[in-house]
């Protein structure tokens, strides 16, 4: 099967009320041996994008689910994921093998009667690397006995000895960790103190920082040698127990990869695809990176870098924002394409507007702006630049005068004839274009978003 014919599938399977807009059609069809990122706000149809391209590797590449893995960042979300997968895969694979979808030759039978929909690798990272630890111990090892967030904050709290630190070192210890609270106040509570020594802890371990230059000379060494303590005795003790909390988790994962050693669940791995991927940690990039370099798996990543919620998890915006240039040093090279989807499918117009003003108080947001959903679409849209709305019907051979302006109405118009957005009041002012029906986009220039 091609990936056209499968593009068409998916729209014939779904039914009139959808069909890949012309955006997530280029994430579909994109090449596998280029590592892809896909940039976009929410509700634009990302999870299902990453869904129906894991989809398209079973079907037109021929890779068996259990040699996809596909994570995302909460557990909630991974079984919507797997949800997602049994319920638009079965129906593909119902209607290839009913030879609805083109003609069967012998070859592509038999490779479709292997493929169990069940069978694809879901789950957060995690969880994926406590069940792959557990399965791939060395004769000395014993499996992982990982500690969930709420018992492990506990032993932070008693085996680190946070209290009686806090009482030694008294407000000086407090001031340091008040930048980190919600409040910017310093913590009044054990409970307080355990959460941000919490975040503290993890940040070490998943930024892989070197503890002597956190300590270094500098502005509260004293209260930063007391979190290094803190963090020797509570991990010296999740040692002793073979215990290990999420943050270990990962890092003794990563060090058995980089020495070659990929656990059974996924040494024969062909696709990996990875959603939420602004939530991800430096430590979890590497575990991916490290996994697509060892194994060759063709990767992508879906993320949106207005929305991560999970910052103070150990996330920060650069991982996902400046994940192309990292990707190809790990990678040997290859740059990741990057691809944007901008219609919103879940929001109404107002709200999508509320949205796009409020993002661009953030001078680093990447330029991933949403739109409402195109209604009846006639050709194929082109993004572009444009200085001034007076000179796009000149452009476009359908179009009849300007719908509206981005800028200026909020959102776009949806039902005029035309739905060139460009310019504004301000012809000098550089802002998304969108070209409903224009018979030549090259006029507009390249399919590039631009920031306001
Ligand atoms: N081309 C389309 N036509 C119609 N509906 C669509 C299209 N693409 C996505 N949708 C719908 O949009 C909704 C949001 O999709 P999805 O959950 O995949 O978005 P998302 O970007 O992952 O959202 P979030 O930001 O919450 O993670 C779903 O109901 C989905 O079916
Ligand atoms: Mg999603």
């Amino acid at each position: 099967m091609t990936v056209d014919e499968f593009v068409e599938l998916v729209a014939r399977v779904s039914g009139p009320s959808w069909r890949p807009n012309p955006e997530q059609h280029a994430c579909l069809v994109g090449d596998p041996a280029v590592p892809l990122q896909i940039a976009a706000g929410p509700g634009c149809g990302k999870t299902l994008t990453l869904v129906l391209r894991a989809l398209r590797h079973v079907m037109v590449d021929r890779v068996l689910p259990e040699r996809i893995m596909m994570t995302t960042f909460t557990r909630k979300a991974a079984k919507e994921i797997r949800t997602r997968l049994i319920e638009w895969g079965t129906p593909l694979l119902e209607e290839v093998l009913a030879g609805r979808a083109g003609t069967l030759d012998a070859a592509y039978r038999a490779f479709l009667r292997q493929v169990d929909i069940n069978r694809f690798v879901t789950g957060t990272l995690d969880s994926l690397c406590e069940e792959a630890l557990s399965g791939a111990r060395g004769p000395d090892e014993r499996p992982p006995v990982v500690v969930e967030s709420f018992a492990a904050n506990q032993l932070l709290a008693r085996r680190g000895e946070i209290y009686d630190t806090s009482q030694r070192l008294g407000q000086p210890f407090l001031d340091y960790l008040g930048p980190y609270t919600h409040t910017g106040d310093p913590p009044e509570t054990l409970g307080d103190m355990t959460r941000v020594i919490r975040t503290l802890v993890d940040r070490l371990v998943q930024d892989e920082v070197d503890l002597a230059d956190y300590v270094g000379p500098g502005p509260h060494q004293v209260a930063r040698q007391a979190i290094a303590e803190i963090f020797e005795r509570y991990t010296a003790y999740l040692r002793a127990t073979h215990q290990m909390d999420f943050p270990t988790l990962e890092r003794v994962f990563l060090d058995r990869l980089r020495a070659g050693r990929v656990p059974d669940l996924m040494s024969s791995l062909r696709v990996l695809l990875v959603d939420e991927y602004q939530d991800t940690n430096p430590l979890q990039e590497h575990i991916y990176l490290e996994l697509a370099r060892q194994t060759g798996a063709a990767l992508t990543v879906v993320g949106d870098d207005d929305q991560s919620l999970y910052r103070f998890r150990g996330a920060t915006i650069e991982l996902f924002r400046d994940f192309r240039s990292r990707a190809a040093t790990a990678l040997g090279g290859q740059t990741p394409q990057l691809l944007y989807l901008t219609q919103n499918y879940r929001s109404t117009p107002e709200v999508v507007s509320f949205f796009n003003d409020f993002i661009q108080n953030d001078p680093d947001f990447a330029p991933a702006r949403i739109q409402p959903p195109q209604a009846d679409d006639p050709g194929e849209p082109a993004l572009g630049q444009g200085a001034g709305a007076r000179d796009v019907p000149e452009h476009c051979g359908r179009t009849r005068g300007r719908s509206g302006c981005l800028a200026a109405s909020g959102v776009p118009a949806r039902r005029a004839p035309c739905r060139c957005s460009v310019g504004g009041a301000d012809p000098g002012r550089l802002q998304w274009g969108r070209f409903g029906g224009c018979r030549d986009p090259g006029a507009h220039g390249e399919r590039v978003p631009a920031r306001i």
